[in-house]
């Protein structure tokens, strides 16, 4: 679905960007611009600006920037379409679609799945109550009344269909059943059958504690272990449920007030925790953690501590969730528990108080790989050495802040018995020597500018093409910022006059609008242009558009332009005529005159 550009426009300009990004990331005013810790890359000190005067924001950090819509598009991992609709719900906007038939069905059937998941778990939850042996399982767990309720935890009868009768009881179309996920097809008798049986009744929230999902445990069958049945089973996914979106109890502990959040395997350790007032506690439910999660995390936490099973397959899943926290930008810590299994056994035996003190021995991410490292390498020999220090180093050196790289350097050299400079020497080895390129004015712009759009320099012809992109860029930006330019831009260009095919579009749309008199500002400019050019687009507006005299800026650009185009026929015609076998006399002296002409109009410019 498409919508037209006023309404895109009408949506962005009823949504302040400072309000919005106020929801998501803490910001303060310095000047005319706020600031704050970027949300989109991990650093410590606030390089993330708000302008509200343009309504952009730009990260100097990471380059990631944009009007209001595409800062929704990040931070809520949408689409263009649906960050609009997302911000014209914030800002009660009708859009002319959204009552479509299609979209309204949609949500009605996401109400109604989760209207079934509801009556459901009320339904298994009322079934615990009558049922000694669950009961008496939870309770042997150490898990409380009040517990039970706060989880909303139930027990699943161990009929076939009882879920499925008590859910068409109340009038629950059949087909809506089905796709809540709750009950499976009998092939047998064409009807349908509980998925869960039997089980204890874990109902997942999402973060505004709608039950979108359940996950059921078997009961210990006191050492008769039946293999056939896995531990645990999940509901499968659904359109109201995305386990990879999704942080189990993460509806209570948004509102902690904590600033870290304990990630831990199972529900069973988040229970436990919760129990024991540890409440800034959620679970990833057995999956590796997803960006997606890490994202979420970031938005409620400033620091996000990995507490898995000490298991092998526990560290490894923590390994993996810490690159995938770290690369999402989260500050991240391990907390191993000692000679323990997983969180809930310890608080059973060691009592809750007794983790909360070890929460704060958690240890760093670069402490934790060092450590497992460690633990690999046996370090009593002269190669195991050499290999452990190489191997640290690399840990080492993709620490950004050179204090903080120093400090670990520092107690690593103590803890391991390594001297501090054999540890330098290895990172400097590993950290690549970074160029610095001189120059003033423009020639320095260009060059950060092929740095953000990201293109290596191949040769001279390619640098010069990666120029003119920059160059015509902006001459955009700038129309944007200064609409009155438009009169003596448009005595010198022409849409065709742009060498680059989406700056050609761009350079349309803009021209036609400032054609009829629609004025233009910058953060509006953004919603014309294609995602890969946004960030290209607010960084020139952001860092490049500082000019003393944008009127003799633009003239110098326009210069360069007309330079580019003369400079790229010459090369054309200087390559006809060294082939001149194949051109006739005629054609060479035309060629020629042709030539001394772009010679004497280079001159002029
Ligand atoms: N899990 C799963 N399917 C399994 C085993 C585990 O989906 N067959 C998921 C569950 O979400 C579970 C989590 O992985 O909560 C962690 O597994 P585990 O540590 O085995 O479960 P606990 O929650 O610790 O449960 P318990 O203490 O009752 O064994
Ligand atoms: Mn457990």
């Amino acid at each position: 679905m498409f919508f037209n550009d006023d309404i895109i426009e009408e949506v962005r300009l009823s949504n302040d960007i400072v309000d919005v990004v106020n929801e998501y990331v803490r910001i303060e005013k310095k000047g005319k611009n706020y600031f704050g810790i970027c949300p989109f890359h991990k650093e410590k000190t606030p390089s993330f600006s708000v302008e509200p005067s343009k309504q952009i924001f730009y990260c100097f950090g990471c380059g990631k920037g944009g009007n209001v819509i595409h800062f929704i598009m990040q931070i809520e991992n949408l689409s263009f379409v649906d960050a609009v609709k997302f911000l014209a719900e914030r800002a009660r906007i009708v859009l002319p679609d959204e009552g479509s038939r299609e979209e309204l069905e949609k949500a009605r059937k996401r109400r109604e799945i989760i209207n079934i998941n509801t009556e459901a778990a009320r339904f298994f939850h009322e079934n615990l109550k009558k049922n000694p042996a669950a009961l008496r399982y939870l309770e042997s767990r150490g898990i409380k009344e009040s517990t039970i309720r706060k989880f909303g935890l139930g027990y699943s009868p161990e009929e076939w269909d009882s879920l499925y009768k008590y859910l068409k009881s109340k009038g629950f179309d059949e087909r809506l059943i089905a796709q809540s996920g709750l009950v499976i097809p009998n092939r047998r008798t064409g009807g349908y059958i509980d998925r869960f049986r039997g089980r204890i009744m874990f109902p997942i929230f999402d973060i505004r504690s709608n039950v979108i999902a359940f996950g059921g445990r078997i009961l210990d069958t006191g050492g008769r272990s039946d293999s056939l049945q896995p531990k645990y089973m999940n509901s499968p996914e659904t359109c109201v449920y995305n386990k990879r979106n999704n942080l189990y109890a993460l509806n209570f502990a948004k509102n902690s007030g904590e600033k870290r959040i304990i990630v831990v395997e199972g529900y069973m350790d988040v229970i436990s925790l919760h129990q024991g007032g540890i409440i800034n506690t959620v679970a990833s439910l057995g999956t590796a953690l997803t960006e997606n999660q890490g994202r979420l995390l970031k938005k409620y936490a400033e620091e996000v501590i990995i507490c898995y099973d000490a298991d092998k397959a526990g560290q490894a899943a923590t390994m993996r969730g810490l690159d995938v926290l770290d690369s999402v930008g989260c500050n991240v810590k391990v907390l191993s528990i000692p000679d323990g299994k997983d969180p809930d056994e310890f608080i059973r035996k060691k009592g809750s108080e007794a983790l909360k003190n070890h929460i704060d021995n958690a240890v760093s991410l670069v402490e934790y790989k060092v450590r497992v490292l460690k633990k690999q390498i046996n370090t009593d020999t002269v190669d195991g050495k050499v290999s452990f220090i190489n191997r640290m180093a690399d840990i080492l050196s993709k620490v950004e802040n050179r204090v903080e790289m120093e400090l670990y350097v520092k107690k690593i050299a103590k803890e391991y018995n390594i001297s501090e400079e054999a540890i330098f020497s290895e990172i400097y080895k590993k950290t690549k020597p970074r160029t610095s390129l001189r120059g003033t004015g423009l020639k320095t712009r260009v060059f950060k500018q092929r740095e953000a759009i990201g293109t290596d320099v191949v040769n001279v012809a390619e640098e010069k093409t990666q120029d003119i992109l920059y160059y015509e860029r902006l001459l955009l930006a700038l129309l944007s910022i200064d609409n009155r330019l438009y009169r003596a831009v448009k005595k010198e260009v022409s849409v065709g006059d742009f060498t680059d095919e989406n700056n050609r579009k761009y350079a349309k749309i803009i021209f036609e609008r400032l054609d009829e008199n629609k004025g233009f500002v910058p953060a509006e400019l953004l919603n014309i242009l294609d995602s890969e050019a946004v960030e290209s687009f607010v960084g020139i507006i952001q860092k490049e558009c500082n000019f003393d005299d944008n009127r003799k800026a633009v003239m110098d650009i326009i210069r360069r332009m007309k330079l580019y185009k003369l400079d790229k026929r010459k090369e054309e015609i200087l390559r006809l005529l060294s082939d001149r076998n194949t051109l006739q006399e005629r054609d060479v002296e035309k060629l020629k005159l042709e030539l001394n002409s772009i010679i004497l109009k280079r001159k002029s410019l």
